[in-house]
């Protein structure tokens, strides 16, 4: 199959969050498979490009926008040649992926519009246009209104990924003319036209021939009001046609055998490597290894989303008691890194908040920590509860999204499960599953099994490219 993929993030080029390493992984997958994949995102100012071998591909790409003009670059990346990034520094040299300046819409439709003129010149047919999130969720009406003239699309089919339905990409109906809609400006959801917005999300959600978004439980959740963030009567209406896929791992960077990241690999039958670990990351964090005492890790962006508030209100009274430390590597809202900042204060020998991104440390927590706490509000897949799982770093999570599918309860008779879940997403949730887990730890041999149930879950990306490529098969019969 030829498969077109255009998206906002992938690693190693540029990542916020768990899209980039859907993005940096699926194509690949894809392409071992046998696919022709040519996946697109934008070459962004804080991209590094010291290290990469990028091949110019076309120089002048005109993009058109309303009365807006964009010359940009096309390059392939001849380590990844899969990966085809879109230069244009007037839009993406802003010194970060996403803004909040007047021209985002511009900025993602230009890599979009850039990717079907690509495709044009390079005469590459696409079987599947698959879009991810708000970013390319225009696409699919884009290619059928400005490129349906062109035989090359005749038989593209559109598939919308929905990584996170909170993101949707809503702007003022002011800028209609830049959809360079012509006369199919009708095609737009006319409600929301008439009270003045333009949503993008949902104009995929309308126009893809099919939609899919990243785990199971998640795929059911966005149909209800409670999980549906206002699209759930559109994605009602098109149900037969929204189906989950759990994302995969890259076991090649994510496996404590591999992980070049951290100074003892280790795996089932050797776990002793884990101990070190968890003394380089406590030293590194400049807290005092204590034999025994358990400690819990965080890695996340900081959003309201990952139910971090939760912690704070949860984990004092068995900080209190000084059976527990916590490693917390993250960024984002101020109240919440506040909130970390003053547990730290309060905890000075058992907490430590790095705040910031850093992959190295993202990867030294989940070698090092023994327990992953994850009490996320909804979560779509979610990836770190599947690393955590690798590497033997028992999750506790709240029962939701891909969190629900990935995570099954610890039965201390049966032995079986690989974490702890709660229902109730609140303090006493979590302080509930925290507590299930402290009292397995104490169990080292039932502990040991637990991690094992863990280590021996496959969640690699072969299986699940699988999936996708059964998706395309159906979407274009
Ligand atoms: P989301 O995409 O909603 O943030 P995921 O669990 O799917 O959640 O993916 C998060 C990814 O981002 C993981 O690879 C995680 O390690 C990484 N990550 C999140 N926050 C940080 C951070 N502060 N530093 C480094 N990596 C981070
Ligand atoms: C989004 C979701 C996360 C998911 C990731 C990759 O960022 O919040 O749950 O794992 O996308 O699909």
């Amino acid at each position: 199959m030829n498969i077109l993929m255009v998206a906002s993030e992938m690693v190693p080029y540029a990542k916020i969050g768990g899209l980039a390493d859907v993005m940096g992984a699926l194509p690949q997958a894809l392409a071992r498979a046998g696919h022709d994949v040519r996946a697109f995102i934008p070459l962004y100012d804080r991209v590094d490009t010291s290290d990469l071998d990028l091949e110019l591909v076309f120089g002048d790409v005109d993009v058109r926008l309303g009365s807006h003009r964009y010359r940009t670059k096309i390059f392939r990346d001849l380590q990844n040649p899969t990966s085809f990034l879109v230069h244009c520094p007037v839009l993406y040299g802003r010194g970060s992926i996403y803004s909040n300046d007047h021209d985002e819409h511009r900025r993602f439709l230009t890599l979009g519009v850039a990717a079907l003129m690509a495709s044009q010149r390079m005469g590459f047919s696409p079987d599947v246009l698959h879009c991810h999130d708000w970013q390319a969720a225009m696409l699919p009406l884009v290619m059928k209104t400005q490129f349906g003239w062109d035989r090359l699309f005749e038989n593209t089919r559109t598939l919308l990924t929905i990584h996170n339905l909170n993101y949707q990409g809503g702007f003022s109906s002011q800028i209609l003319p830049d959809l360079n809609l012509g006369g199919s400006e009708h095609l737009l959801h006319q409600d929301l036209l008439r009270e003045g917005s333009i949503n993008f999300l949902l104009h995929g959600v309308l126009y893809a021939d099919g939609i899919s978004t990243v785990s199971p439980t998640y795929a059911r959740e966005i149909q209800t009001p409670r999980h549906g963030a206002g699209m759930d009567p559109f994605l009602r209406a098109r149900s037969s046609t929204v189906v989950g896929v759990l994302n995969g791992v890259d076991y090649d960077v994510w496996s404590p055998e591999k992980d070049v990241h951290i100074p003892y690999n280790y795996g089932l039958d050797d776990l002793s490597g884990k101990e070190k670990n968890k003394r380089h990351l406590l030293h590194s964090m400049g807290l005092p290894y204590v034999e025994g005492v358990p400690l819990l890790g965080v890695v996340s962006r900081m959003a309201g989303q990952k139910g971090l508030d939760l912690i704070a209100d949860a984990l004092p009274p068995y900080l209190a008691q000084r059976n527990v430390q916590l490693v917390v590597l993250g960024s984002g809202s101020s109240r919440l890194e506040s909130l970390f900042t003053g547990l730290q204060r309060a905890f000075p020998r058992q907490v430590c908040f790095y705040q910031g991104f850093s992959n190295p440390l993202a990867h030294m927590i989940e070698a090092g920590a023994d327990i992953f706490l994850m009490p996320s509000r909804y979560e779509p897949c979610g990836l770190n509860q599947m690393y955590s799982l690798r590497y033997g770093t028992v999750p506790v999570v709240h029962r939701t999204g891909g969190l629900a599918d990935t995570v099954q309860m610890w039965n201390p008779h049966d032995r079986s499960g690989t974490g702890f879940l709660f229902d109730h997403h609140n303090a006493g949730g979590l302080f509930w599953a925290t507590g299930q887990a402290l009292k397995a730890y104490r169990d080292r041999g039932g502990w040991r099994q637990l991690m094992a149930n863990g280590m021996a879950r496959d969640y690699s990306w072969a299986n699940q490219a699988r999936v996708y490529e059964e998706l395309y098969s159906r979407l274009m019969s």
